[in-house]
């Protein structure tokens, strides 16, 4: 055994000893890293990563190879076909974003989803080519490469032709999913050919080849952003819109463009926050949240009582009250940022929460479904040898997102058109209400909730957090900085804690398995609040820096099948 790894033990095993013995209950290990770590939902994914990392390359390296990785490895939310956003904080503090968000084809127009009686057209906006939006990840992960990366595009992607390529053994995981998905892929035939076994089901090992995408991620490797929104994919892309009447033309794909913003940056504790602004909701809504929490003080033992709960409940009622009412695409609308992150603001809410009863809902003209739940979209963490640190959530939008493979070229299509409000007042499908700010504008971005994430203390890293899981990213994220600032929480720990979810819209608060012993739930109903059970909900994949005795803890969810690798 190598000196590091004794001294990295030891210091562990300290660690466990001497913390509280609350949370040791629920103790299983993060994974132990020196020098760098990454955490994706992929096995496959993350050791391209820490290949790459392992090589010299830094965490914009691996991370971009990840992506591209997790678009063969992850089709369910991996993908070359959908959009994300990139948090990047350079070792000296620097901190900048990539929003490669999909956007509204040109010929979008506000009621575009909605027939003559201006009721939402079943399916329009949720699967088929109708509901795919522009891709950003091409541009995104490019972009970022170029711009922060110190490896060639040849290096980061081989490993994903390869995958592609030569195939790699399904897991269990993927081959149920496949498998699950049987009927969606069915319905159209370039997606039948490859996420079906020759029109059969898969098992897990058997060999999984996209020959098609391998081509696709060549003319990416050898031509760069044209290689995806100019000439044969383009083409593919628009030969597949025509044949079954989507809306993506030439000029939508060649005047895409990834954009650099500046970051949602808030302050917790002492601790900084760096997220993701417009058109994600998902940092301003972190840093509301936080701010009004910072509030009142928790101790260890506040974990999950009436108390932390109710006030983490009427927080979130606020922050998703004004995501509705106020998020949406900052290029087109006006969003006031300064003020929903604002200190001042945040101390109102707080001083209108009442202690003792639930709040009643602002009402809205908004009609409530049933909701349901997907992992659709997919995060990654990294953090390399040179102290940067890289947060990335990418999605397709539902599982499989418009279920289209383009013919030809081997990837799926998204469904982000739905994260749209196709009608003010009408949920998409995951219940969110929107307003004008979300409604539909040619070549405008969808509003997203997705919160890719680095805490810093002293201007330095110490925590990369994300999430899939629609609405319950921000809320999946929230609970897991709470868990390791408020309760002091090691990052598995923190990730893998029972959650609760409200979003204001319904009006009950989901609640996992073990996430309210039956005297917190009682003692909260009688103060007005109502629970719906979840089964699970986010997959958080984290990393936290231990900067005093340099150790990198990796962690995946325990809710999904990823892998946490350090070296
Ligand atoms: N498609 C989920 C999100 O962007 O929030």
């Amino acid at each position: 055994m190598s000196n590091i790894r004794k001294y990295v033990i030891v210091v562990f095993i300290f660690t466990i000893v001497s913390s509280s013995t609350l949370f040791n209950l629920a103790y299983s290990k993060p994974i132990l890293g020196k020098k760098g770590m990454v955490v994706s939902a992929s096995d496959l994914a993350t050791k391209v990563g820490i290949e790459i990392l392992k090589k010299g390359g830094n965490a914009i390296d691996a991370a971009v190879g990840v992506g591209f990785a997790l678009a063969v490895t992850f089709p369910a939310a991996g993908n070359i076909g959908g959009g994300g956003f990139l948090v990047f904080v350079r070792n000296d503090g620097f901190a900048t974003t990539i929003d490669y968000r999909e956007k509204a084809p040109a010929s979008a127009h506000r009621n575009m989803y909605l027939d003559s009686s201006l009721s939402p057209i079943p399916s329009m906006s949720t699967e088929g080519v109708t509901s795919a939006g522009v891709p950003g990840s091409v541009a995104g992960l490019l972009l970022a490469l170029e711009k922060y990366g110190t490896m060639s595009l040849q290096e980061v992607i081989q490993p994903a032709i390869e995958l592609a390529e030569r195939g790699f053994k399904l897991n269990y995981e993927l081959s149920q999913s496949l498998n699950f998905n049987y009927k969606n892929f069915e319905k159209f035939p370039s997606t039948k050919k490859i996420f079906t076994n020759n029109e059969k089901k898969f098992s897990d090992g058997d060999i999984f080849l996209q020959n098609d995408l391998a081509e696709t991620l060549k003319r990416i490797r050898d031509y760069g952003t044209d290689g995806f929104y100019r000439g044969k994919t383009a083409d593919l892309i628009v030969d597949q819109m025509k044949g079954e009447g989507g809306f993506i033309t030439h000029g939508d794909l060649s005047n895409y463009k990834a954009i650099e913003r500046l970051p949602i940056r808030g302050n917790y504790r002492g601790y900084d926050v760096i997220s993701m602004g417009p058109p994600s909701s998902g940092g301003i809504a972190l840093v509301e949240a936080l701010n009004i929490l910072e509030n009142i003080k928790f101790s260890k033992e506040d974990f999950h009582s009436s108390k932390h709960l109710h006030y983490l409940i009427e927080a979130l009622k606020c922050v998703y009250f004004d995501r509705a009412e106020y998020l949406g695409d900052s290029d087109f609308v006006t969003v006031p940022v300064e003020r929903l992150i604002s200190k001042q603001y945040a101390k109102k809410i707080f001083d209108s929460i009442d202690l003792n009863s639930a709040s009643k809902n602002k009402s809205i003209n908004a009609k409530v479904f049933e909701s349901k739940e997907s992992f659709e979209t997919t995060h990654y963490s990294v953090y390399d040898s040179y102290g940067n640190a890289v947060s990335v959530t990418t999605t397709i939008n539902g599982s499989f997102g418009s279920h289209v493979v383009v013919d030809g070229a081997g990837f799926l299509l998204n469904n982000e058109m739905d994260d749209f409000s196709l009608k003010p007042g009408f949920p998409n499908m995951y219940d969110l209400i929107g307003s004008e700010a979300n409604s539909i504008q040619p070549n405008k971005r969808m509003l997203s909730s997705m919160t890719p994430t680095v805490i810093l203390k002293d201007n330095k890293p110490v925590l990369i957090i994300g999430s899939p899981g629609g609405p319950m990213i921000i809320t999946s994220v929230l609970q897991a900085v709470m868990n390791i600032i408020d309760f002091g929480m090691d990052v598995e720990q923190a990730i893998n804690m029972p959650r609760i979810h409200h979003q204001w819209l319904p009006e009950e608060i989901y609640h996992e398995p073990f996430a309210l012993s039956s005297d917190v739930k009682m003692k909260l109903e009688t103060m007005g609040h109502k629970f719906q059970h979840r089964n699970s909900m986010g997959r958080l994949e984290g990393i936290l820096i231990d900067r005093k005795n340099n150790i990198i803890y990796g962690a995946t969810d325990c809710r999904g099948s990823g892998l946490a690798e350090g070296f």
